[in-house]
């Protein structure tokens, strides 16, 4: 019998960003024992990365904003592949969840008139984020944490989860991890359990990402036995630091561009103007007088280029850099110091003052910044069924960026952490209703916890010399060069060739020491998920030929209509990766014709 510390719940939530949070929330409310496992620190979740704010059509700027404009937004900046119901309810649902969290305590910047203020971001008809400051993440954990906490909700910190239990039937009945601090295992026995682990980008070497980005809960997901859709779709956010190298890749809030900041390459040109899709030409600015126009009177004008969907943005920086007008540091200039005073930028982006002033030196209020794409998240991730994030393995559930569809192919800035909170929600709702039906305590299998174990600590009876950092670092070289913003087929092949090799260099990964507190083989089996993870990636890739939103391929420019509506499905099968074209769910009509007439 292995020996590991054992735990029984109803609902076991892994991930304690938003949508762990709002779904272990939920779950305790309706009455399930529920445990929040993270592999880091309550409080320390990724969510705090997205700064600019969160997308709900509140109407408090724009009374003319309402659920059938954001749907109808977020559906065209995913270029239609987004799971049409999914976008539907996060819209429907998205200003409650707000309102919400400002009963729990989150302190939403206000109107002159005492009404949560809204910011405008890209892809966005109507000012539509509402934010605090530049800091709207750490503000919707601050809340979140502070309400799990005082309703009873069980925590378990630093545990990170190896794999699921699944009983004879397949359903899944428990979670095997080990505390960081001490390699100790640790078994929760769980009637369901809702993955939200969040991305993946740490598989690529520029990421907004944090340490704990891996992959994990797809990776768990895809392992038990579930789908995987769309992976091919990986959104490059268009302002990441470039300069100093030890900050390349952290997020330069979209904020700065919603509060008027501009885009210009090493000519001083505003060059954003040179990339207007024709799917955005009717509601973008075509020249510059048009667009300043635009920040004085919002109702009468065209947005500005710089406010295009992410995957325009970011493409056209890339495009600029490639052709040899980009700034000193392969970037390209992102200028709001001669578009606000520096008492505004001081109160709308505190944290960009800081975060430019501590690690480059450089005061935003009178330079400009140097800015390219970082990987920032997955538009991806474990197939769930819209209404209760139900994942295709009984008793499994996702929700937040671990799940995929809600986004399609492009992601709009301030919809993940709105997609967190009402997911987050549904998920906890559907793993308490399916476990309070299920009478006594989960009866997990002796010999899978003890193959879990086994597999995971036969790192330390590996010999040799090969180590987790250096398969780290290939793996994230080949996926920043041949797996990137801009993909062709041989690059593709060439990529899913290296990803083999590093999956077997990786099970020869040697870790020195002991289970207590031992990074290298926190990293080997984080590199597990990042592999398997990083393979659908690949595979995905090569098959979707054709452009679409975070997918770019120089080979197959554009979209194409035999691409039009299939999801890319990874699974494993028989120990092998494969992926498939298959259907995805079609929109009824009563929604169809929001694209044929205007709602607003
Ligand atoms: O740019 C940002 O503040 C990021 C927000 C997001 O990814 O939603």
């Amino acid at each position: 019998m292995a020996d590991t510390e054992r735990y029984d719940f109803d609902v076991v939530v892994i991930g304690a960003g938003g949508a762990g949070l709002r779904a272990a929330i939920e779950a305790r409310e309706l009455g399930a024992r529920t445990a929040l496992v993270c592999k880091s620190l309550l409080g320390k979740a990724h969510t705090v990365m997205a700064e600019g704010g969160i997308a709900a059509a509140l109407g408090s700027v724009w009374p003319e904003d309402n659920w059938e404009v954001h749907f109808r937004d977020t559906m065209r900046g995913g270029k239609m592949l987004n799971n049409w119901r999914m976008a539907q309810i996060h819209a429907l649902e998205s200003p409650d969840r707000v309102l919400e969290l400002e009963e729990w305590g989150a302190l939403f910047d206000r109107t002159s008139d005492g009404r949560i203020l809204q910011r405008d971001f890209g892809g966005h008809r109507y000012a539509r984020l509402a934010h605090v400051g530049d800091r709207t993440g750490l503000e919707m954990i601050r809340a979140l944490q502070h309400r799990a906490v005082s309703i009873g909700i069980d925590v378990f910190m630093e545990c990170k989860i190896v794999r699921l239990l699944q009983d004879g039937a397949g359903a899944v009945n428990g979670a095997v991890g080990f505390w960081r601090e001490t390699g100790r295992f640790v078994t929760f026995g769980a009637k369901a359990v809702v993955l939200a682990t969040g991305g993946c980008g740490k598989a690529w070497k520029f990421t907004t990402n944090s340490w704990e980005c891996t992959g994990d809960g797809m990776a768990l997901a895809l392992w038990a036995g579930a789908d995987l859709i769309d992976m091919e779709a990986i959104q490059f956010h268009p302002t990441g630091m470039v300069w100093p190298p030890s900050a390349r890749g952290l997020l330069v809030t979209e904020g700065v561009r919603g509060d008027g900041g501009v885009l210009e390459n090493r000519d001083g040109e505003r060059f954003m103007f040179n990339y207007i899709s024709p799917f955005f030409a009717a509601e973008t600015a075509a020249t510059i007088e048009e667009a300043d126009q635009w920040y004085s009177n919002k109702k009468d004008f065209r947005r500005p280029p710089e406010l295009l969907p992410r995957d325009e943005v970011a493409r056209a920086i890339n495009s600029e850099v490639k052709e040899g007008r980009g700034s000193p540091h392969d970037g390209v200039f992102l200028d709001i110091a001669s578009r606000r005073t520096p008492e505004e930028i001081r109160r709308l982006l505190p944290s960009m003052y800081h975060q430019f002033k501590e690690l480059a030196d450089i005061d935003i209020t009178t330079t400009p910044m140097e800015v390219g794409p970082t990987c920032h998240y997955a538009m991806g991730g474990v197939r769930v069924e819209a209404d209760t994030e139900a994942t295709t393995v009984t008793g499994l559930y996702a929700a937040g960026e671990c799940a995929g569809g809600m986004h399609g192919s492009n992601r709009l800035g301030g919809n993940s952490l709105s997609d967190l909170v009402v997911f987050g929600r549904r998920a906890g709702m559907a793993a308490a209703e399916r476990a309070l039906e299920i009478p006594g305590v989960p009866e997990v299998s002796e010999a899978q916890i003890a193959e879990v174990t086994r597999r995971a600590t036969s790192y330390f009876d590996n010999v040799g010399t090969e180590d987790a950092y250096a398969v780290h670092r290939a793996l994230q070289e080949t996926m920043q060069s041949l797996v990137g913003i801009i993909r062709v087929e041989n690059e593709l092949l060439e990529a899913k060739g290296k990803l083999a090799e590093l999956e077997e260099r990786a099970s020869h990964c040697v870790v020195e020491g002991n289970l207590s507190f031992n990074p290298g083989w926190h990293l080997a089996l984080d590199l597990e998920s990042m592999l398997a993870v990083s393979n659908c990636t690949t595979l995905s890739a090569i098959e979707r030929r054709e452009s679409r939103g975070g997918h770019t391929r120089d080979d197959y420019p554009g979209f194409r209509p035999e691409f039009e509506n299939v999801n890319m499905v990874t699974r494993l099968v028989e120990g092998n990766y494969v992926v498939a074209q298959e259907p995805k769910p079609q929109m009824p009509g009563e929604l169809a014709r929001l694209f044929e007439e205007e709602v607003h």
